[in-house]
């Protein structure tokens, strides 16, 4: 109910403010949200602005777009490399983006919605990529953001973008002793709710980790844009993109329009810190009733103890940097 109501009835507003003297970094921003979220903050005015993308080239064309059509001068984005497909592509990242001078926002928009079981760097592509690649991101930037805090006396803003669709599943994959395994196996693999699953991940995680970054000056948030038309569902075939194709003619919101919501998110105070916004707002009345549940804290307790584990291995002690 509340998704369709926000469909039809709601327009999420962007921010008033300005984003002058911040950098901001927007992953997944060639294409759709993240694409629209950057021309958001081109508008309203930024100090720099690094789109991070897969394809340098596909990020020099959404720059381009963006310089013609907000008129920021063309200085103030750049275009980086980032393949959350792999670890190597994300540490790289996070060491440069560790030298720049200070950071405002790490928006963490880029995400996949796959149809076909795939593995990247050993697990399933949709859990890579949405999960442990971002999270991973997010361990090797916190030092960087709790530094900035104290130097600038600001609060960064580490921001995941997650979905309603996290409501859609719960997580059936627990049953199995190790989540995360039970997830990379192909012949059990239900890719049909394997984007949700990776949606509610994100929310399991940033409900566990935000508390242990509270008093570092970091706020962490995380966001519904609600559906949008975007390139998610680029990959989908067979009678279900038929319907969905159609789902989205009938109620999808405008690409810009939902990208407000990722500024809303980028722009928000304490208020927001290891919360669910939707609309542009602080609404924990959205997050789902399994994540609530007792088997919700639970699971969420397992989940982040088994992607410690992992995110550990790829770079030792990272989880240490909370
Ligand atoms: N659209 C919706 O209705 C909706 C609703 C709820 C949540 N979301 C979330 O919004 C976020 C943005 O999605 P979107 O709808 O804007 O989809 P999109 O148009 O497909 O954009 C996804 C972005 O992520 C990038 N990306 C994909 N794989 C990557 C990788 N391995 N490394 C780095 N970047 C990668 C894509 O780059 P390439 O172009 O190079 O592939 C693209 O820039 C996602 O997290 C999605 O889950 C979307």
């Amino acid at each position: 109910m509340g998704f369709l109501y926000s469909q039809f009835f709601v327009t999420p507003k962007l921010p008033k403010r300005s984003f002058a003297g911040e950098t901001i970094i927007v992953t997944g921003s060639n294409i759709g949200l993240g694409k629209e979220a950057a021309r958001h903050i081109a508008s309203l005015g930024v100090g720099k602005l690094i789109l991070a993308v897969r394809s340098i080239q596909k990020g020099e064309e959404a720059k381009r777009d963006i310089v013609n059509t907000t008129k920021v001068d063309a200085s103030t984005i750049e275009v980086w490399q980032l393949d959350l497909g792999s670890f190597e592509s994300v540490k790289d990242f996070a060491k440069r983006a560790s030298a720049l001078p200070r950071i405002d926002v790490l928006l963490e928009n880029a995400g996949i919605a796959a149809e076909k079981f795939q593995l990247m760097e050993g697990h399933e592509s949709t859990v890579t990529v949405n999960v442990i690649s971002t999270f991973l991101l997010a361990f090797l930037m916190v030092p960087k953001l709790k530094e900035v805090s104290k130097q600038y006396n600001i609060q960064p803003r580490l921001v995941i973008v997650s979905s309603e669709v996290h409501g859609y599943t719960d997580l059936p994959e627990r049953k199995a002793d190790k989540i995360f395994e039970e997830l990379d196996v192909q012949s059990r693999a239900d890719m049909g709710s394997r984007y949700p699953v990776s949606k509610l991940l994100e929310v399991l995680v940033v409900r566990e980790i935000a508390p242990k970054l509270e008093g570092t000056g970091v706020i962490m948030n995380m966001l519904n844009p609600g559906l949008c038309h975007s390139g998610l569902s680029r990959d989908y075939t067979g009678l279900f993109s038929y319907f969905f194709e159609f789902m989205k003619f009938c109620i999808a919101r405008r690409t810009d329009v939902g990208a407000r919501t990722l500024v809303c998110s980028a722009a928000a105070g304490g208020e927001s810190h290891g919360k669910y916004m939707h609309d542009g707002l602080v609404n924990e009345g959205e997050v789902s009733k399994f994540v609530k549940s007792e088997e919700g804290v639970k699971t969420r307790q397992r989940v982040w103890a088994e992607l410690k584990d992992i995110l550990n291995k790829i770079e030792p002690g990272v989880t240490g940097n909370l």
